[in-house]
């Protein structure tokens, strides 16, 4: 499966920073995975004129359930694709932590996605607690099928497995933590959609992931790409990683 190494910019980048994308389409104009970034709302897109036409894809870090309406600040998926973003990530911890954000509204916003006809990529990930009080798997299955939009998907999602202790930290699990998790996930997908789906579905992981530690990581059979924050920001580091895949 070709792997997805993304980006997210989190609340970080001014206009200033679309030369990072420059830089990056640059040092690889014909990657062996997709490269997509995924920056705040304000650069969708000029970012996506920057990128148009080179190998590095843009979308965006969250949109709201509806196509349009009232609902002050927040950005309806249609939006995203008409700004020339072709994903969107959905029920990132900071969301879920941050906005309240349930299973319940990650799917709705998953399945408005995939309407805009954008790739949603879908995050779980258990906190540290969670983790200490062996709950992991639980958890993060438990998230998989609360958020996971019912019928046919295939391609149209990716699940990003983000620890949410590991995010921003530093720390990252054991490779052999990270691989039961993956092998876990990818065995309920067939759960949830017909098995041929199942394994179209790329799993990411998140947390951490820098130029040192993807090779190792994306090294693991179930991890299909990774969802980068810190180390996205930079095309010098950020390249590494995707070089990595
Ligand atoms: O969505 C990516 C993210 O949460 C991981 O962030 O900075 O640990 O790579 P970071």
């Amino acid at each position: 499966m070709r792997p997805l190494v993304a980006g997210n910019w989190k609340m970080n980048g001014l206009r200033a920073a679309l030369s990072e994308v420059t830089t990056l389409a640059q040092m690889h104009p014909t990657p062996s995975c997709d490269v997509l970034i995924c920056p705040p709302a304000t650069l969708l897109a000029p970012m996506a004129e920057v990128a148009a036409g080179t190998s590095v894809a843009v979308g965006g870090q969250d949109c709201h359930a509806a196509a349009s309406g009232a609902h002050t600040g927040d950005i309806a998926a249609e939006m995203i694709a008409d700004a020339g973003g072709t994903a969107v990530i959905v029920g990132h911890s900071e969301r879920r932590a941050d906005h309240g954000e349930d299973d319940a509204t990650v799917r709705a916003k998953a399945e408005a996605a995939i309407r805009a006809g954008l790739t949603a990529i879908i995050c779980v990930g258990e906190t540290e607690a969670e983790r200490d009080a062996g709950r992991t798997l639980d958890v993060v299955l438990g998230q998989l099928a609360g958020s996971l939009p019912e019928g046919s998907l295939g391609a149209s999602v990716v699940i990003a497995y983000e620890p949410v202790w590991a995010i921003g930290t530093g720390r990252v699990p054991e490779l052999s933590d990270i691989t039961e998790v993956h092998d876990a996930l990818r065995a309920d997908l067939a759960k949830h959609m017909p098995e041929a789906e199942a394994a179209l579905v790329r799993l990411l992981y998140g947390g951490s992931v820098k130029p040192g530690n993807a090779a190792e990581i994306f090294g693991i059979e179930n991890v299909n790409g990774g969802l980068v924050g810190g180390a996205s920001l930079k095309a010098s580091d950020f390249g590494q990683i995707v070089a990595a895949a």
